[in-house]
């Protein structure tokens, strides 16, 4: 499966914009660490856009989250390795994680959000965000108070933070019209 198909298939079960915005955040900076580790891109992008795909049928229920998309994932016919990942992302599940696509799913699922918010204070310029905004921000325990700052540091046995930040800012910078940045 393709990006584009990936899109097609979160279109049919997340009607929510800002839940698919997530989505192809997520995986925009999800692409962005596989190219880091010379991992595979394209596939580490489609779980990125898919990782949430049952969250609007099951995201109140987190005993089922992550176990349903990838149930829904396998009767579509993909591949186990992306089934696997929706499955495990559900941290209060199968945290603490130990696998490099594990963790930097992590990584990537909370810091989308914030890099996002961090852009809406420069008006949504995600190209006037710098890694020491970032480091900044999450000092603010008040500023995206909803994001979980120890999942972002689950990066953190992977590389170095600052590294990890301008990978997700560059990430996002490269699809910034699809995701209403500038
Ligand atoms: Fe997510």
């Amino acid at each position: 499966m393709d990006r584009d198909e990936a899109l097609v298939l979160l279109g049919r079960h997340v009607a929510s914009d800002s839940l698919r915005t997530h989505c192809i955040a997520t995986a925009t900076i999800l692409r962005g660490l596989a190219d880091a580790f010379g991992e595979d891109a394209d596939l580490w992008e489609v779980i990125g856009i898919l990782h949430d795909i049952d969250y609007e049928a099951f995201g109140g229920d987190m005993n089922r989250h992550g176990i349903e998309g990838a149930a829904l994932l396998r009767g579509e016919g993909l591949p186990e390795e992306v089934c696997l990942a929706v499955e495990r992302h559900n941290h209060l599940l199968f945290a603490p994680y130990s696998e490099r696509l594990d963790l930097s799913l992590q990584a990537a699922d909370s810091i989308s959000g914030f890099l996002i918010a961090c852009a809406r204070v420069k008006g949504g310029a995600i190209t006037d965000v710098t890694p020491k905004t970032v480091k900044k921000k999450l000092k603010e325990k008040a500023f995206a108070a909803g994001c979980e700052r120890e999942r972002i540091a689950a990066v953190n046995s992977l590389m170095e933070a600052g590294e990890f930040y301008e990978i997700a800012i560059a990430s996002l910078a490269a699809r910034k019209d699809e995701l209403g940045l500038r």
